[in-house]
Protein backbone atom coordinates (compact mmCIF):
# COMPACT_ATOMS: atom_id res chain seq x y z
CA UNK A 1 0.00 0.00 0.00
CA UNK A 2 1.38 3.51 -0.91
CA UNK A 3 2.17 5.30 2.31
CA UNK A 4 3.32 8.70 3.36
CA UNK A 5 5.59 8.63 6.48
CA UNK A 6 7.29 11.70 8.56
CA UNK A 7 11.13 11.77 8.39
CA UNK A 8 13.41 13.87 10.89
CA UNK A 9 16.53 14.47 9.93
CA UNK A 10 17.80 15.15 13.72
CA UNK A 11 20.64 18.09 14.82
CA UNK A 12 23.08 15.22 15.11
CA UNK A 13 22.82 14.57 11.26
CA UNK A 14 24.05 18.05 10.60
CA UNK A 15 26.68 18.22 13.01
CA UNK A 16 28.28 15.03 11.93
CA UNK A 17 27.58 16.61 8.31
CA UNK A 18 25.09 13.11 7.17
CA UNK A 19 22.32 14.96 6.10
CA UNK A 20 22.91 14.22 2.06
CA UNK A 21 24.07 10.62 3.01
CA UNK A 22 20.20 9.96 5.05
CA UNK A 23 18.39 11.40 2.28
CA UNK A 24 20.22 8.67 -0.22
CA UNK A 25 19.62 5.87 1.80
CA UNK A 26 15.85 6.37 1.75
CA UNK A 27 15.59 7.61 -1.74
CA UNK A 28 17.89 4.37 -3.33
CA UNK A 29 15.14 2.49 -1.44
CA UNK A 30 12.45 4.11 -4.08
CA UNK A 31 10.90 6.41 -1.33
CA UNK A 32 10.58 9.68 -2.84
CA UNK A 33 10.41 13.38 -0.77
CA UNK A 34 7.29 14.74 -0.89
CA UNK A 35 7.89 17.48 1.33
CA UNK A 36 10.33 19.11 2.89
CA UNK A 37 11.55 22.06 5.40
CA UNK A 38 13.97 23.11 7.10
CA UNK A 39 12.47 24.53 10.99
CA UNK A 40 13.54 25.21 14.16
CA UNK A 41 11.23 23.98 17.41
CA UNK A 42 11.01 25.92 20.64
CA UNK A 43 10.94 23.83 23.32
CA UNK A 44 6.89 23.78 23.20
CA UNK A 45 6.44 22.78 19.96
CA UNK A 46 8.76 20.10 20.49
CA UNK A 47 6.89 19.07 23.82
CA UNK A 48 3.61 19.04 21.74
CA UNK A 49 5.43 17.00 18.76
CA UNK A 50 6.04 14.44 21.35
CA UNK A 51 3.17 14.99 23.75
CA UNK A 52 2.47 10.58 23.40
CA UNK A 53 5.91 10.46 25.69
CA UNK A 54 4.74 12.61 28.39
CA UNK A 55 5.52 11.50 32.08
CA UNK A 56 8.38 9.46 30.38
CA UNK A 57 11.92 10.00 31.93
CA UNK A 58 12.98 10.60 28.27
CA UNK A 59 10.37 14.06 27.67
CA UNK A 60 12.60 16.69 28.67
CA UNK A 61 15.66 15.51 27.54
CA UNK A 62 14.48 14.58 23.95
CA UNK A 63 12.17 18.19 23.76
CA UNK A 64 15.67 20.02 24.64
CA UNK A 65 17.50 17.76 21.91
CA UNK A 66 15.20 18.70 19.20
CA UNK A 67 14.60 22.52 19.67
CA UNK A 68 18.57 22.51 20.35
CA UNK A 69 19.04 23.30 16.66
CA UNK A 70 17.32 23.53 13.06
CA UNK A 71 15.79 19.71 12.00
CA UNK A 72 14.93 18.93 8.86
CA UNK A 73 11.48 17.86 8.42
CA UNK A 74 10.76 15.88 5.45
CA UNK A 75 7.94 13.47 3.80
CA UNK A 76 8.71 10.51 1.97
CA UNK A 77 5.88 8.21 0.12
CA UNK A 78 6.06 4.98 -1.10
CA UNK A 79 5.18 1.37 -1.14
CA UNK A 80 4.68 0.88 3.23
CA UNK A 81 6.89 3.93 3.60
CA UNK A 82 5.85 3.79 7.57
CA UNK A 83 7.69 0.21 8.01
CA UNK A 84 10.72 0.41 5.18
CA UNK A 85 11.96 3.52 6.82
CA UNK A 86 11.89 2.30 10.02
CA UNK A 87 13.65 -0.85 8.65
CA UNK A 88 16.50 1.68 7.18
CA UNK A 89 16.54 3.63 10.37
CA UNK A 90 17.34 1.03 12.93
CA UNK A 91 16.22 0.76 16.39
CA UNK A 92 15.99 3.89 18.91
CA UNK A 93 18.96 2.70 20.56
CA UNK A 94 22.09 1.88 18.47
CA UNK A 95 23.14 -0.85 20.45
CA UNK A 96 20.42 -2.97 19.32
CA UNK A 97 19.82 -1.36 16.22
CA UNK A 98 20.12 -4.18 13.34
CA UNK A 99 23.94 -4.20 11.43
CA UNK A 100 23.84 -1.59 8.48
CA UNK A 101 20.86 0.19 9.43
CA UNK A 102 21.35 4.39 10.00
CA UNK A 103 21.12 4.25 13.67
CA UNK A 104 23.68 1.43 13.91
CA UNK A 105 26.52 3.03 11.64
CA UNK A 106 26.07 6.69 12.92
CA UNK A 107 23.91 7.10 15.61
CA UNK A 108 25.58 7.79 19.01
CA UNK A 109 22.89 6.93 21.76
CA UNK A 110 19.05 6.89 22.25
CA UNK A 111 19.31 10.86 21.42
CA UNK A 112 21.58 11.44 19.68
CA UNK A 113 20.16 9.12 17.21
CA UNK A 114 20.34 10.69 14.05
CA UNK A 115 16.81 10.37 12.51
CA UNK A 116 13.15 10.18 13.80
CA UNK A 117 10.59 8.24 11.57
CA UNK A 118 7.07 8.14 12.32
CA UNK A 119 5.90 4.39 13.87
CA UNK A 120 2.93 3.70 12.70
CA UNK A 121 0.11 5.23 9.77
CA UNK A 122 -1.76 7.04 12.35
CA UNK A 123 1.64 8.59 13.74
CA UNK A 124 2.08 9.57 10.16
CA UNK A 125 -0.73 11.30 9.80
CA UNK A 126 -0.46 12.79 12.64
CA UNK A 127 3.02 14.10 12.57
CA UNK A 128 2.45 14.69 8.44
CA UNK A 129 -0.24 17.85 10.00
CA UNK A 130 1.85 18.92 12.60
CA UNK A 131 4.59 20.13 10.06
CA UNK A 132 2.90 20.63 6.79
CA UNK A 133 -0.70 21.92 8.00
CA UNK A 134 -3.16 21.07 5.40
CA UNK A 135 -1.06 19.61 2.95
CA UNK A 136 0.94 22.90 2.43
CA UNK A 137 3.65 22.43 -0.25
CA UNK A 138 3.02 18.90 -0.43
CA UNK A 139 -0.11 17.80 -1.75
CA UNK A 140 -0.56 20.90 -4.46
CA UNK A 141 2.74 18.57 -6.06
CA UNK A 142 1.48 15.33 -5.51
CA UNK A 143 -1.64 15.44 -6.77
CA UNK A 144 -0.31 16.92 -10.19
CA UNK A 145 1.64 14.63 -12.59
CA UNK A 146 5.27 15.82 -12.23
CA UNK A 147 6.75 16.26 -15.03
CA UNK A 148 10.11 18.40 -15.97
S1 LIG B 1 9.22 4.34 23.89
O1 LIG B 1 8.93 4.63 25.31
O2 LIG B 1 9.80 3.01 23.69
O3 LIG B 1 8.04 4.57 23.04
O4 LIG B 1 10.32 5.43 23.50
P1 LIG B 1 11.41 5.31 22.38
O5 LIG B 1 10.76 4.91 21.08
O6 LIG B 1 12.55 4.47 22.84
O7 LIG B 1 11.91 6.80 22.28
C1 LIG B 1 11.03 7.82 21.87
C2 LIG B 1 11.84 9.02 21.44
O8 LIG B 1 12.54 9.58 22.56
C3 LIG B 1 13.93 9.60 22.32
N1 LIG B 1 14.64 9.20 23.54
C4 LIG B 1 15.47 9.97 24.23
N2 LIG B 1 15.84 11.22 24.03
C5 LIG B 1 16.69 11.75 24.94
N3 LIG B 1 17.19 11.10 26.00
C6 LIG B 1 16.83 9.84 26.25
N4 LIG B 1 17.31 9.22 27.31
C7 LIG B 1 15.92 9.21 25.34
N5 LIG B 1 15.34 8.01 25.27
C8 LIG B 1 14.56 8.02 24.16
C9 LIG B 1 14.22 8.65 21.19
O9 LIG B 1 15.32 9.09 20.42
C10 LIG B 1 12.92 8.69 20.41
O10 LIG B 1 12.94 9.75 19.49
P2 LIG B 1 12.28 9.60 18.05
O11 LIG B 1 12.43 10.93 17.44
O12 LIG B 1 10.85 9.20 18.26
O13 LIG B 1 13.07 8.54 17.37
Amino acid sequence: MKEDTLIIIKPDAFSKELVGRIISELEEVGLKIFGCRQVRLSKGEAKEFYREHRGKEFYEAVSDFMSSNPILVMVFSGENAVSRARKIMGGTDPRDAEEGTIRKRWAQDYRHNIIHGSDSLTSAKREIKFFFPGGEGIYWWKKKEFKL
